[in-house]
């Protein structure tokens, strides 16, 4: 039988130490390993065994690292790879992905407000740097009769890695911390600050609704107003950006009308 990964020990570990400088209502508990398959599958299991709202894990490289659409999650040493558990009360299925668009809001004000660097968002969970990719959120829930019985956050942020290290394809898209400041951050401070505009922000969504996050998004949005080509797996539609509904939705204008997109990969084109 393979043996339970082990967390590293707490004493002497510099990201409990910034985790615990941070004042937190919800976030309450740390567990770091070196290497798990996926934070994500991690916390899901400890959620399936009734595991409270506030464990947050992190690893610092994932062998099975997992992205949106069952794609996986490049995950190299030197990035920052962390996943929370929450049990939002009352919480319909259908209102998720506004958890993935405020955690989204968090981690670009903190890419901004840190660093300096002018960051977007591309729908629905893209964090990007000049239109390259530099973070991305997977939000997976266990739902009990249409409600939400526990959601895992997953956070990748590209951070210490250089592209070098990505595979060929991804290169284009993807960029870095390191690469856009040329320098190596200091990750424990980098994941503090990230944990505590998370707060802020889940915070406020369950206290305002999605009327207190959509504007910051739709701000922070970086295909707005612009004309773009949505892929759902074969199907391509062309539009232009309208809006963020209530759900989280895309609001496309197509020749044929307004289209609501649920899931998809959206594309800028760069005419206009
Ligand atoms: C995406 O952009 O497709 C989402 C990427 C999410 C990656 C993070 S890394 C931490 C957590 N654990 C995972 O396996 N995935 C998420």
């Amino acid at each position: 039988m393979r043996k339970p990964p082990i967390p590293i020990e707490p004493q002497t570990d510099p990201f409990q130490h910034a985790f615990s400088n941070i004042a937190r209502s919800i976030l309450k508990r740390l567990l770091h390993f070196e290497v798990l398959p996926s934070t994500n599958t991690y916390l899901k299991t400890l959620g399936d065994m009734g595991e409270p709202e506030g464990l947050v894990v992190l690893a610092d490289t994932q062998s099975v690292g997992l992205g949106r659409q069952d794609r996986s999650w490049h995950s190299p040493l030197g990035g920052l790879y962390f996943s929370i558990l929450l049990r939002p009360k009352n919480l319909a299925a259908t209102e998720t992905p506004l958890i993935t668009l405020s955690t989204g809001v968090a981690i670009a004000k903190v890419i901004h407000d840190a660093f300096g660097c002018k960051t977007s968002l591309k729908w629905p969970n893209d964090v990007e740097i000049n239109g390259r990719k530099v973070a991305g959120i997977l939000v997976e829930q266990s739902l009990m009769n249409e409600e939400t019985e526990y959601i895992v956050v997953g956070v990748g942020i590209n951070a210490n890695t250089s592209l070098i290290e990505f595979p060929h394809n991804l290169q284009k898209m993807a960029t870095t911390l390191r690469e856009e400041l040329d320098r190596v951050i200091e990750l424990p401070r980098l994941f503090s600050y990230i944990l505590g505009q998370f707060e802020f922000w889940y915070l406020r969504f369950l206290d305002k609704g999605f009327p207190a996050i959509t504007p910051h998004w739709r701000k922070l949005c970086s295909h707005m107003e612009k004309p773009v080509i949505i892929t759902i797996g074969k199907e391509r539609i062309t539009g232009t950006t309208k809006d963020i509904d209530y759900d989280g939705c895309l609001i496309i204008q197509t020749p044929t009308g307004r289209q609501k997109i649920r899931v998809g990969d959206v594309t800028q084109l760069k005419y206009e």
